[in-house]
């Protein structure tokens, strides 16, 4: 995919228009511009506060405090606060990958988090502010783990369930949690995936001594025993009746108390913690997913993202649940039995709502457009997109095959930083640009810089977001100097990381990371991950690695690789080096092709060069090559890469 088609665009479309928009955008843009104190108020009253608060915001650069000496519960927000107009509606319909469907109405959801929620305080002694960390499955249970955290004060630290051992053990050992939550294992493609192996092999050597209970969902083998991990308790999940569920009483968060922690992936080798708070984070999760998908009392929402990631977090759980939606919670993946499960599970469940990644989009297209066709598609009314840019081809075969041309689409930018969604299409205010997503929501500010921190009205530039909004990080967990120097030091305002452009009219494209930050098929990936990873392996010395543009997932990974002095290069040796990645990660890190080389390009003073190996590995014209002290070596690995087919 080359930048020229982003860039290039200039078709507008109008792809019909959304209800709650087209009623309230204008008036939501002049509150915003008339008082955004007031505006912001306004928004934090849609939720239940149990106290409310007396000031706005307080901001000290980069320090937000939001609705302060507000108190309220998130848990409650999503929960007790439907019981009586929406008990009986249906919260959560689920779909194993086997294909069995369960529903939650309100009222079940409620009550197995009630009693959930009492296990842990009462019985397993977790503390308000206590971290616990959930490593689990797409699985009703892991939605009740969360909320139950919430309503007990707990923080909660959710780990995606594609990642490896040394991957929950690192998390697991930065915030220091003292719950684990995790199932035996989980289903994907027709497999069982062992995650209590993976949990063993994280817990083993006692490499992870806060932990003081694991949890475990028997979800594959319910009448196994309990595993062993070290001498760590282990407790089988229960979130029914067995346990009497003693009505306690919600636990009273202040506004600015976090209400999770979720990692993701930096320049450095090391995740960062990023820190969200309770008052803010659920004001705009609230607001944003009513307005963006134009939510409505009957409407069945599809997120299709992992609740492992910030997506998941927002837009499945506290978003959508917050306004009493009913959503639906998908365990599998697109093609396992066959490639027409998504379309199946729309047909089945009517959904109107459907939110999902370009990556995921250009596979269908891949896929070819008869398994569509074939299911009946038509209670669809809006369909979304989030986690990387879309090519504008996609985006059109997104409006004309699965929309039918009939569907607004909404492209979300947004990050695991900002909470919510920042920069959206907004369908019935203005025509939409394939690619491009769009205008900054109500209420926040988005301007593209130079480096210099002056405004671009009209080209490309940095993306950043120029005044404090409630769902703003609010720190990386135990790691204050990163969360400056990360976000507060290339510019004035906040710095996303991402370059964008704007154009005459204002439609911003977000072009990409400009970070040491990889995108793969929607998953954020840090280059000094994959290469501390890599560097792991007994035969690699040094380890180098660059992205290139990928058709179906964005971006690939590379991966340059001196083995030690003596180890000569084989197939399995390569393939071994893979793997290592998987182990340290997760498969979703995994390179595509790794070259071994003589050497790296390096400056005089041992820098790598990595633009050249980009330009290498993407089969570019090589730059300037003059500051290289070694400058023969770009010809072999150019020879090297040539070899391995990418
Ligand atoms: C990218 C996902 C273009 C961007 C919610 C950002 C996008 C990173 C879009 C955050 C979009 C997300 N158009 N790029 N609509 N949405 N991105 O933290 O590079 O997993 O910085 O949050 O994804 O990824 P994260």
């Amino acid at each position: 995919m080359s930048l020229d088609t982003f860039l290039e665009e200039t078709r507008l479309i109008n792809t019909g228009f959304c209800e709650k928009q087209k009623e309230n955008i204008s008036k939501l843009f002049n509150e915003a511009n008339t008082n955004i104190d007031t505006f912001w108020n306004n928004r934090a009253n849609n939720l239940d506060w149990i106290q409310t608060w007396n000031k706005t915001v307080e901001w000290e650069k980069p320090h937000a405090k939001w609705f302060v000496g507000g108190k309220l519960n998130a848990s409650a927000n999503c929960l007790d606060s439907h019981l009586e107009n929406f008990g009986s509606k249906t919260a959560i319909i689920w779909e194993s990958e086997k294909g069995d469907s369960l529903q939650l109405t309100y009222n079940d959801l409620h009550q197995k988090v009630v009693s959930f929620a009492h296990q842990l305080k009462h019985t397993y002694n977790v503390k308000k502010g206590a971290r616990v960390t959930i490593y689990m499955p797409m699985v009703p249970e892991l939605a009740i783990a969360v909320l139950a955290c919430a309503r007990i004060g707990a923080i909660h630290s959710v780990v995606f369930a594609g990642f490896s051992a040394k991957s929950l053990q690192d998390r697991i050992k930065d915030s220091q949690s003292t719950c684990l939550i995790t199932a035996d294992g989980g289903y994907r493609r027709g497999k069982v995936i062992p995650l209590k192996d993976i949990v063993s092999n994280a817990l083993a050597n006692h490499a992870c001594p806060s932990l003081e209970n694991v949890i475990i969902h028997q979800y594959i083998q319910a009448n196994d025993p309990l595993p062993q991990f070290n001498s760590t308790p282990v407790h089988k999940f229960i979130c029914d009746s067995i346990i009497e569920p003693k009505d306690d009483p919600i636990e009273t968060m202040d506004s600015e108390d976090p209400l999770f922690i979720l990692y993701t992936s930096g320049t450095t080798g090391k995740p960062k913690g990023i820190v969200h708070s309770t008052g803010g984070y659920m004001t705009h999760a609230k607001y944003s997913s009513e307005l963006v998908f134009d939510l409505k009392e009957n409407d069945i929402y599809w997120c299709t993202a992992d609740v492992g990631w910030i997506t998941g977090h927002s837009y499945m759980i506290y978003g959508p649940l917050s306004n009493a939606s009913t959503i639906v919670m998908f365990e599998g993946t697109p093609d396992y039995p066959n490639q027409s499960r998504f379309w199946e599970l729309i047909e089945k469940h009517k959904v109107s709502i459907f939110y999902t990644a370009p990556t995921a989009i250009r596979s269908f297209m891949k896929w070819g457009d008869e398994h569509i066709t074939k299911h009946d598609l038509s209670s669809l009314r809006l369909l979304g997109t989030v986690g990387e840019p879309i090519n504008p081809e996609a985006w059109m075969w997104y409006h004309d095959v699965i929309g039918n041309k009939n569907c607004p689409i909404v492209d979300t930018w947004w990050q695991t930083e900002t909470g919510g969604i920042i920069l959206t299409t907004l369908p019935s205010h203005h025509p939409s640009k394939p690619g491009s997503a769009g205008f900054a929501l109500p209420g926040l500010s988005v301007e593209i810089k130079n480096d210099q921190n002056e405004s671009i009205i009209n080209g490309a530039g940095l993306l950043s977001i120029t005044k404090p909004w409630p769902s703003m990080l609010r720190g990386v967990w135990g790691d204050e100097q990163r969360f400056k120097d990360t976000y507060w030091s290339t510019l004035e305002t906040y710095f996303a990381g991402d370059g964008a452009s704007i154009d005459e009219n204002g439609y911003i494209t977000v072009i990409g990371r400009i970070d040491d930050v990889l995108n793969v098929a929607g998953h954020r990936i840090g280059t000094m991950e994959v290469e501390s990873a890599l560097v792991e392996h007994p035969a690699v010395a040094e380890a180098a690695v660059v992205g290139i543009p990928d058709d179906i997932k964005g971006q690939a990974i590379v991966a340059f690789t001196i083995l030690k002095e003596g180890i000569s290069e084989s197939p399995e040796l390569i393939s071994d080096i893979n793997s290592i990645v998987s182990k340290q990660i997760g498969a979703i890190a995994k390179p595509k092709v790794i070259v071994s080389t003589p050497d790296l390009p390096k400056t005089r003073s041992g820098k790598i060069m990595r633009r050249l190996l980009k330009q290498v590995a993407e089969g570019q014209e090589i730059g300037d090559t003059t500051t290289l002290g070694n400058p023969d070596i770009i010809h072999e690995i150019k020879e090297k890469m040539a070899l391995s087919n990418v």
